[in-house]
């Protein structure tokens, strides 16, 4: 094991923000330059009993909602305090390539007792998120999936801002892991958790002003399940996905009927108008097997503060360059089965040991050094990719690095806000574009962490 100290680099790094005058600029300074400590955890997810065996930045609850400014440079320090190696991956941001955080592609794996520093500078502002992608089955499962949320440069004007992290844990009744996933959750929809919380809770409740405006930004986190979401009778608006603002917002889903679809990877910006009435609640419901389930409660207190959503300054746009569609370059990913048995595994990153999925019939496991890219591209061209699934299940596409539309699907009426992660239908076609106007080499996996690390991954180069 490597002698450097954590203890003493965390001392000083208190005690270099605590120097610090509180001056604006210092602390916000101070408050970009977070260190996060990827070490065990234990927390109370299950009313009465301790869940061990955790993975977080903190010792006892969920890794933090990091808070970062449009525009303005970030560094994260991250550590790592467990046996295992990891890296850390800043989902949907269009950062530097070296700053991606995936194995072998973009750095070396972060060994145990080692640090490695994350600096960018986020051009989007929107609701992101954080996670690791090495040994991602087992740690994101355990627990290491936080959200990052890149402020405006202009507050929109909510009273309240609370980040949503919806994600499950496969517990049994004794509040402990059971296995992660299953074989057969891998080859089919993935294997979905016992116990589903949000922030680390079972229906939580949060208290917001009474007609206040308040902004949900919800993110799925799990490693396999699609959330269908609805607030019942609540007034408000879907304000962007994905991170991006929607150029006209979207009505907020109110029933099971209308449910808003959040698959692994993707967020959504809600704007919700509060009722006046002291007492009155608002809620997060997930439309599941059986019945709906209730994720969070916002509960109106005090005077009401009589806001409306009218109130609230549209969400500029984020600056991405339109692709022309016309000129694109067309290229074709089928996602299917595997041919065959077993993955080459570079023994670091973790294998599940089996192969169940490819893209355009070659299987890659997510998280180990791969082969050649997928698709080779020149930085500036405007790319039209088309998805085609052949398999019988549902895959989050994700792309790193990059924002892209979707600009056609063969099943349904696509809207076309900027993404990085899209919910390809089982059988569907869809069409998603991009100006490929970020270099380096990108990862293009299935965020089902199953399919991911039994072959259904890859990576996009830009040159
Ligand atoms: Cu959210 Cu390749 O990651
Ligand atoms: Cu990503
Ligand atoms: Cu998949």
């Amino acid at each position: 094991m490597s002698t450097f100290s954590l203890t003493r680099r965390r001392t000083l790094g208190l005690l270099g923000a605590a120097a610090i005058t509180p001056g604006l600029g210092a602390w916000a300074k101070a408050a970009s330059r977070p260190t996060l400590r990827i070490q065990p955890a234990r927390a109370e997810l299950l009313k009465g009993f301790v869940t061990d065996a955790m993975v977080s930045t903190l010792p006892d609850a969920p890794p933090p909602v990091l808070r970062l400014k449009q525009g303005q440079p970030f560094t994260a320090r991250v550590e790592n305090a467990t046996p295992d190696y990891t890296t850390m991956h800043w989902h949907g941001l269009r950062l530097p390539n070296a700053m991606d955080g995936v194995p072998y592609l973009t750095q070396f794996p972060i060994g145990q007792g080692e640090a490695f520093d994350y600096t960018f500078t986020p051009p989007d502002a929107g609701t992101y998120w954080y996670h690791p992608h090495c040994m991602t089955m087992d740690q994101m499962a355990r627990g290491l999936t936080g959200i990052l949320v890149v402020e405006e440069a202009e507050p929109p004007g909510f009273d309240r801002d609370i980040a949503l992290n919806l994600r499950d844990f496969r517990l049994g009744g004794d509040g402990q892991f059971i296995d992660l996933w299953t074989a057969r959750g891998a080859a089919r929809a993935g294997t979905f958790g016992t116990v589903m919380t949000t922030n680390w809770a079972t229906e939580p409740v949060e208290e917001v002003p009474a007609g206040g405006l308040v902004r949900l930004r919800v993110a799925a986190t799990d490693t396999a399940r699609i959330y269908k979401l609805f607030l019942p009778g609540a007034q408000g608006l879907v304000i962007a996905l994905d991170g991006h603002p929607l150029a006209v917002p979207l009505p907020l889903p109110v029933s099971d009927a209308e449910a808003l679809l959040l698959a692994p990877g993707q967020r959504a910006d809600l704007a919700i108008a509060m009722p006046p009435t002291e007492g009155a609640t608002v809620d997060l419901m997930t439309h599941a097997p059986g019945k709906p389930r209730l994720m969070a409660r916002l509960l109106a207190t005090g005077g009401t503060l009589k806001r409306e959503l009218t109130e609230l300054k549209p969400l500029a746009p984020n600056d991405i360059p339109e692709p022309e569609l016309d000129k694109a370059r067309v290229e074709e990913l089928v996602f299917g089965w595997s041919p065959e048995g077993n993955l080459p595994n570079d023994g670091l990153c973790g294998t599940m040991g089996y192969t169940f999925w490819s893209i355009n019939r070659l299987p890659w496991p997510g998280d180990a050094a791969g082969a050649g890219p997928l698709v080779d591209l020149r930085q500036g061209e405007s790319v039209i990719l088309r998805l085609r699934n052949e398999s019988p299940n549902d895959h989050p596409i994700h792309l790193h690095g990059l924002a892209f539309k979707v600009i056609r699907s063969n099943r349904r009426e696509v809207s076309s806000h900027w993404t990085d992660t899209a919910l390809l239908l089982e059988k569907e076609v869809l069409d998603i574009a991009f100006v490929a106007d970020n270099p380096g080499d990108w990862a293009f996996h299935c965020h089902v962490i199953e399919h991911q690390k039994t072959g259904l991954a890859g990576y996009i180069r830009i040159s």
